[in-house]
């Protein structure tokens, strides 16, 4: 017996040198792959989110939306894509953010979020936060309210979550790896 959250830690593969020298990569392919620490991972957001009355799941690309959208469906609540540049059909919002070697730009549909919309942002995993805090301008642009931003792994010596919440953004992750 183990507690859900060791219990989705635990299933966490972790990658040495990965992308690149000196990188460890903490891969939840291996959560996913399996029944329970799938089960398990899904049902710890759901139970941290039923009562908190959210209007819409908004999940970033790409791994984002797998939680995501199991999680909407759970939660009987809509599910709305933040996309990399592109990707996105109709009218959108754009937010340009800082990577490592670059820069990239996320979108979301200019019609996805309503005024004043409770809604849970979530991403697999928080690294520098630019990702999670590029899709939370575009919400708040679109006047929603973001209740939390949640992933499933937090990073904390990259600083993101500790930058993200000094936006004034709520953030929650299941567990951390440093
Ligand atoms: C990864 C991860 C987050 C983001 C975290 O996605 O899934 O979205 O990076 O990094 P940050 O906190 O420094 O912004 P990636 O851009 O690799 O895209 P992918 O999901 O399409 O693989
Ligand atoms: N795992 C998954 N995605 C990531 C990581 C990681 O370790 N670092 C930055 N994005």
């Amino acid at each position: 017996h183990t507690d859900p959250v060791s219990y989705v830690r635990n299933a966490i593969r972790s990658v040495p040198g990965w992308p690149k020298p000196g990188v460890t990569f903490r891969d939840i392919t291996p959560v996913l792959q399996d029944p329970q620490s799938f089960r398990v991972l899904v049902d710890l957001f759901v139970y941290r989110y039923m009562r908190q009355r959210l209007d819409l799941v908004v999940g970033i690309d790409a791994r984002g939306f797998i939680l995501g959208s199991v999680l909407a469906y759970e939660l009987n609540l809509g599910f709305v894509p933040v996309r990399k540049k592109g990707k996105l059909p109709y009218q959108t919002l754009a937010e340009d953010y800082t990577l490592e070697y670059g820069n990239a730009t996320v979108e979301m549909h200019a019609d996805a979020v309503k005024p004043g919309q409770r809604v849970l942002l979530i991403d697999d995993l928080i690294a520098t936060g630019g990702t999670m805090l590029a899709a939370a301008k575009l919400l708040q642009r679109l006047g929603a309210n973001v209740v939390e931003a949640a992933a499933i792994i937090d990073l904390p010596e990259l600083g993101g979550s500790t930058s993200l919440k000094a936006t004034g953004l709520p953030v929650f992750s299941v567990c951390s790896f440093s």
